[in-house]
């Protein structure tokens, strides 16, 4: 008799359609999110110099486009820009591809959405960018075919194009919480994909890393914030703050960051990518 193996392990839930459910109207809360996490980007944009690197860019394909926070904050510095930048874009989120087709800013021109995963994507031949990005994207990512879907942006940048790779490292709160999270409430959830790993499984030649530290600030007396920012980070709605402060892996974790009046959570988030884009952005 052939017994299933997920009879006898209990089958794995994978992070993406926990993300994708998440990602949904009525679901998500990104204004509370962001009130928090739009620090990483912010410092990301003061720190690089993304009118020169966008400057010679007149393609750009977005894996993991989100809400597409990340073009809206970096927009205005790039309002002197003449021409556009062509974007398709890819999410599984039907929201998102929404989202971003309706309200992406001047100079991003949104063309083609991909309403699916970067696993079932398949790249058409001659299909190339000049830049091809992941921002914050990756956490959620098949971790056997990590390398089979970076190798796609790969293809996406074609010969002359270049990739660019924005993501949490494994030190990051968010990782570290997510990591007690899951062990506590969902044991057949896997950890995200950390920095390190795209790292690893990018595996090109050129590749570069530049590391940002930033805190995620959450003012102590807004529970009500935090426990969105927290529900967001695990993508559970159904997970409260008492739940979480009642499990000790969890509580401890949060308890080593609150200071004076504010939880202050230390993120480390590296931009990786090809020899030339973190060239580019440098200067
Ligand atoms: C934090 S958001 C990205 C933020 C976005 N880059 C921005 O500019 O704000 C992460 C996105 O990754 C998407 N995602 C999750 N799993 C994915 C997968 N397997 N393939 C592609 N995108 C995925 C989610 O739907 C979500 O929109």
């Amino acid at each position: 008799m052939i017994i299933s193996a997920s009879i006898i392990c209990g089958a794995m839930e994978a992070n993406e359609p926990r993300s994708t459910r998440f990602y949904a109207p009525g679901v998500i809360d990104a204004d509370a999110w962001f009130r928090v996490a739009a620090s990483d980007y912010l410092q990301l944009i003061s720190a690089c110099n993304f009118p020169r690197l966008l400057a010679g860019v007149n393609s750009l394909f977005d894996a993991g486009c989100g809400l597409g926070k990340f073009p809206s904050l970096l927009a205005p510095s790039l309002e002197d820009f003449s021409g556009s930048i062509d974007c398709d874009f890819l999410d599984p989120s039907a929201h998102c591809i929404d989202r971003f087709a309706r309200s992406a800013p001047h100079p991003f021109a949104p063309r083609q959405g991909f309403a699916t995963t970067i696993e079932a994507f398949t790249p058409q031949p001659g299909q190339s960018y000049d830049l091809v990005w992941a921002l914050q994207s990756i956490y959620a990512w098949d971790r056997e075919r990590l390398a089979a879907s970076l190798a796609k942006l790969r293809m996406l940048a074609g010969e002359r194009g270049g990739i660019l790779v924005f993501q949490a490292a494994r030190s990051a709160f968010y990782h570290r919480f997510y990591n007690a999270y899951r062990i506590a409430f969902s044991p057949r959830t896997p950890a995200y994909i950390t920095a390190e790993e795209a790292c690893d499984a990018l595996g090109f030649d050129a590749c570069q890393t530049r590391i940002f530290h930033v805190d995620h600030v959450i003012p102590a007396g807004d529970r009500a914030l935090l426990e969105a920012y927290l529900r967001q980070l695990c993508f559970d709605t159904g997970i409260t703050l008492k739940a979480i402060e009642e499990c000790p892996a969890t509580a401890a974790l949060l308890d080593r960051h609150r200071g004076e009046g504010e939880y202050r959570l230390p993120q480390e988030v590296w931009l990786i990518g090809d020899g030339n884009i973190l060239d580019a952005l440098a200067g």
